[in-house]
């Protein structure tokens, strides 16, 4: 048997659909235009790509869009000064520092993340979005497996009550994956590096949620049949070419319903983007 397909693209159009609906009501009945700006430092090229896609699709659901290019040297000082800035700014409704910052203020990364104002932290990283997740007060939810979650309930697939695993740790996707499935009444594992014989706890898995970074970490042999699989994975293999954590070929006749990559997660990451964005201006016009 093939899986089902869950593709990306279906979910996340009905994602921006609503969200283009609510910057319409904010607009027309409160003058507001949601605001999102989008704070780069240095020519990474993986991240030049995510942010022109933030741009253009926030163009697409009438959010106003900004991108500040700041130089590979830039002092923690000088981001900090522009950080607080957008903060004073009102018609600056979120603020995203795309990751990964380069080597030299990478040691600040917390410092630099906890600058912006929890109000408009579009990205749910500061440790006060972090402590309402984790006490089940989901406001500003990180977008990534915020998306996974939504796909999940788009798709009709139910969550209470089942296995899921999660591989991989972050603050960005595994720590709040944990959260948002275990108050939707999942019995959540986390895996990490350190797991021993990880495939027999993946193989007890409902529904599995891959975020290790891995290329083609996930094989047949470690997904229970039926097992829902969502690939948060995105690799790139040689110069063009971008693969998932999971082996798709192979886990697709085993599990009951897959993640492509890519278009699958990656596009509603930058649904949920949006979506946070229009929360943030909700709620700092409260
Ligand atoms: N780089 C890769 N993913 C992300 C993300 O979700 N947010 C930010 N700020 N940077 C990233």
């Amino acid at each position: 048997m093939s899986a089902q397909l869950l593709d990306g693209k279906f979910f996340a159009s009905q994602i921006k659909e609503e969200t283009r609906k609510k910057v319409e009501i904010l607009k027309q009945q409160y003058d507001i235009t949601p605001g999102l700006t989008v704070v780069i430092v240095g020519e990474n090229p993986a991240s030049q790509i995510y942010v022109a896609n933030k741009h253009k699709t926030s163009l697409e659901m009438g959010v106003h869009s900004q991108v500040i290019r700041l130089p590979e040297q830039v002092s923690k000082e000088e981001l900090l000064t522009v950080i607080d800035g957008l903060n004073q700014d009102p018609a600056v409704h979120g603020i995203l520092v795309q990751l990964p910052l380069p080597e030299h203020i990478k040691p600040y990364e917390s410092e630099i993340l906890e600058a912006i104002q929890p109000a408009k932290d579009v990205d749910g990283f500061h440790p006060v979005n972090v402590g309402k997740l984790a006490t089940g007060q989901e406001e500003l939810v990180p977008c990534t497996p915020h998306g996974c979650i939504r796909l999940l309930e788009l798709a009709g697939l139910p969550i209470k009550g089942k296995r899921a695993v999660v591989l991989g740790r972050s603050n960005i996707v595994g720590k709040p994956m944990f959260h948002l499935l275990l108050a939707r009444h999942a019995t959540v594992t986390v895996c990490h590096s350190c797991t021993q014989d990880l495939a027999a706890i993946t193989r007890e898995a409902d529904i599995l949620v891959a975020a290790i970074g891995k290329p083609k970490f996930v094989t047949s042999d470690m997904v229970k049949p039926g097992a829902v699989v969502i690939d948060v994975g995105i690799n790139r293999v040689g110069d063009k070419k971008i693969v998932g954590d999971v082996d798709f070929d192979a886990v697709k006749e085993i599990a009951s319903a897959i993640t492509p990559v890519p278009g699958g997660v990656g596009v509603l990451t930058i649904a949920m983007l949006l979506y946070n964005t229009v929360k943030a201006a909700q709620i700092q016009h409260k």
